[in-house]
């Protein structure tokens, strides 16, 4: 415990302060050595899409969802969320987990056999982000191939030389859609078939890793459907844009996914009476995808306002509802500018290597919006301030 307290108190960077998030015992630690007005939740939540909580709505539904073992497929409810991802994604059939890393891992398990390979762009949240389990436990390697968001056949096509005693084994094309560490690119349908096109020709499998694949179709106005259309298995979150508290959906062939649904269960993933948490997915799925272009609008709004504040810039174009941005330590010192933004109630991202993270979603309103540009404004002018004294 001395230790944990250390690691709090000690260091101000906003990496670890978001670490500690989650261990109650931490928590209590970061709310009596920090002010107050600092501690999350803040009253305009900018870190992350993951930090929406359940509507009423959801919290009503959940309330009162009818239950039953979902293992032995008796959860009416799990069956309905279920039922309605695979229609929605145009696929036969979905299988409830829960999480997007979950999600991701029981397709590649189903995908692969150990000793296969990935090909993926090596920002992708596989790679970086899911403890290593491609590797860990499913045994896989990849072939990084960087991208400015998505793949191409071009990209792909000169790894996939013929099967020799040395090479190695590429079996997954593995997608991201949005892109999340490419600022939030969406990847049209035109690309998607023909990587689905030389998968075939291959004899590969093609996986989306679309934790955001709404915010996708919305940025490019088309049917989630055409961006699943062609891919074997899709992996997407209720939570984050969606605004469910939990949860993922794998969908793809009724073969696929009864083969999942056994992985699933070979990873701990099986569950009991989820009908709880699906009731609120059911919400998500119905009433989330039809807000994300708003989202998308806001996001683009903040973002043309924090390109104009002193010592910030744009790291991309905001394609959806990611807004990527880096400063220069020069003009602008970033610990200042998140503590006076957190100060002022509104919760900005920490560094990430030279970039730092803002996100909208439906928690966060056009008024919200209109408030964090005065708040950010007034944070930036702190923190140029401190960095024009140091
Ligand atoms: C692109 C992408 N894929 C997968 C995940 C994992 O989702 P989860 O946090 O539900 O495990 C995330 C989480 O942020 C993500 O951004």
């Amino acid at each position: 415990m001395v230790a944990c307290t250390c690691l709090v108190v000690n260091r101000a960077d906003h990496r670890h302060f978001t670490m500690a998030w989650g261990c109650a015992t931490r928590m209590a630690v970061i709310r009596q050595s920090r002010p107050e007005a600092i501690v999350p939740p803040f009253r305009i939540e900018l870190r992350s899409d993951t930090q929406t909580t359940p509507t009423e709505e959801m919290r009503e539904a959940m309330a009162r969802a009818v239950v039953g073992d979902d293992l032995g497929g008796e959860d009416p409810t799990v069956r309905e969320l279920e039922g309605l991802a695979a229609e929605i994604l145009g696929k036969e059939a979905a299988l409830f987990v829960t999480s997007g890393t979950m999600g991701n891992l029981v397709s590649l398990l189903t995908l692969s056999r150990r000793g296969d390979t990935l090909l993926v762009d090596p920002e992708s949240h596989v790679t970086l982000a899911e403890a290593g389990g491609f590797a860990a436990l499913a045994g896989c390697s990849v072939i990084p191939i960087q991208t400015p968001g998505w793949l191409t056949p071009e990209d792909v096509e000169p790894h996939l030389g013929p099967l020799t005693t040395h090479s190695l084994n590429p079996a997954v094309i593995w997608t991201e859609n949005t892109h999340n560490r490419r600022g939030g690119v969406a990847w049209g349908p035109a690309v998607m078939q023909e990587l689905s096109s030389l998968a075939m020709q291959h004899g590969l499998r093609l996986h989306i890793d679309g934790a955001r694949i709404f915010n996708a179709a919305a940025a490019l106005d088309v049917p989630v459907s055409a961006l699943a259309d062609g891919a074997d298995t899709v992996q997407f979150c209720l939570s984050k844009g969606l605004g469910a508290p939990f949860g993922s959906m794998v969908v793809g062939s009724g073969d696929l996914v009864e083969r999942a649904r056994r992985t699933r269960q070979l990873v701990g993933g099986g569950m009991r009476q989820a009908g709880v948490m699906a009731a609120a997915g059911l919400i998500a799925l119905r009433e989330g995808p039809g807000r994300l272009a708003d989202d998308h609008r806001r996001a683009k709004q903040l973002g043309d306002v924090i390109d104009d504040l002193p010592g910030l810039r744009l790291i991309s174009p905001v394609y959806t509802n990611l807004i990527f941005v880096t400063w220069n330590p020069d003009v602008l010192n970033l610990e200042v500018f998140v503590e006076e933004a957190a100060k002022r109630g509104v919760g900005v991202g920490g560094a990430r290597g030279d970039m730092f993270r803002l996100v909208t979603h439906h928690q966060v309103s056009d008024a919200d919006i209109d408030e964090a540009t005065d708040v950010l404004a007034a944070a930036a002018d702190a923190a140029t301030a401190v960095s024009a004294r140091a």
